[in-house]
């Protein structure tokens, strides 16, 4: 395992890295400014896992949302094997805390509403749409509603439908943490065979430290102030069983410096 605070993560075999270098993000509320992170840089692998880890509140699904473009940063840059790329410009599937699916539509239509969204011809969406099914386990809940489904079962269609647009990213925020720890832990696993089987480039965000160390190449680690303060390669190889001790091992350890570092830190408001 490697790690610094002062380097940037960059992480996984890929060849191609996406750069972020100076990012800032704050919102305004009238006369007061509130600066969720701010001089934040770092790299991610194509085709790597990364995830964002951190304190609730510390700023990850608005880091995440910066990434995507879907709220612009008041600063910063992207590159991509050094060369400048716009923000917003990745084409990328979302997976939210909830699976966020229309309940008056059947699981297939669901999908195939994204699938229209995007403008995929009319004549490849049902393909598309079993086989997305198909690689979570799902093929047979095609003309089920959401409420008949089980949570996880919901989650594994936003993952589908996500997945069924073909993007190049794959943005996922907190998606297990609503789920039972058994659910989790099998999603977890084919989160990671589907991983491998599409090599998608994925970013996690996640608040769940043994989470992040199993799924990851490469785990940011902001702090409560927005400071990204660890950069944490997963060197561990796959497949990785749970409770392997290189696992357990380089969580403690990254827990161990985090919790560290918060009790050397005030809180930005005690400065
Ligand atoms: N649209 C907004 N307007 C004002 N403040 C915001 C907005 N979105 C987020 N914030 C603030 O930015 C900070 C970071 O929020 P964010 O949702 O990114 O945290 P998080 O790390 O994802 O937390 P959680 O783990 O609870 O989901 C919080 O203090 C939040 O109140
Ligand atoms: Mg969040």
């Amino acid at each position: 395992m490697e790690s610094s605070a002062d380097t940037p993560a960059t992480t996984g075999t890929a060849e191609t890295t996406i750069t972020f270098s100076n990012l800032r993000k704050s919102f305004s509320d009238g006369d007061s400014t509130f600066t969720v992170f701010e001089d934040l840089d770092f790299d991610i692998a194509e085709g790597g896992f990364t995830s964002i880890m951190g304190p609730s509140g510390c700023g990850k699904s608005t880091l995440l949302n910066v990434i995507a473009g879907l709220i612009p940063a008041d600063d910063g840059e992207i590159t991509r094997n050094g060369e400048r790329i716009e923000p917003g410009s990745f084409f990328y599937g979302y997976v939210f805390q909830e699976p966020r699916l229309l309940d008056w539509l059947t699981i297939g239509e669901n999908i195939r509403f994204a699938l229209r969204a995007q403008d995929v011809p009319p004549e490849d969406q049902s393909g598309r749409i079993y086989r997305y099914l198909e690689l979570v386990g799902l093929e047979d809940k095609i003309d089920s509603y959401p409420q008949q489904l089980s949570g996880g079962m919901r989650q594994r269609v936003g993952i589908a439908r996500a997945l069924a647009i073909d993007p190049d990213i794959l943005f996922m925020d907190e998606p297990f943490s609503s789920l039972d720890e058994f659910t989790a832990k099998e999603l977890r696993k084919d989160l990671l065979d589907i991983w491998q089987e599409t090599a998608k480039t994925i970013i996690f965000v996640t608040h769940n430290s043994s989470e992040a160390v199993f799924l990851s190449d490469s785990i940011l680690i902001l702090d409560g102030n927005g400071k990204l303060f660890d950069q944490v390669s997963v060197d561990v190889p796959r497949p990785r069983r749970i409770g392997d001790e290189a696992l357990i091992e380089t969580e403690s350890a990254m827990m161990e410096r985090f919790f560290a570092h918060l009790q050397n830190t005030p809180a930005d408001d005690e400065q």
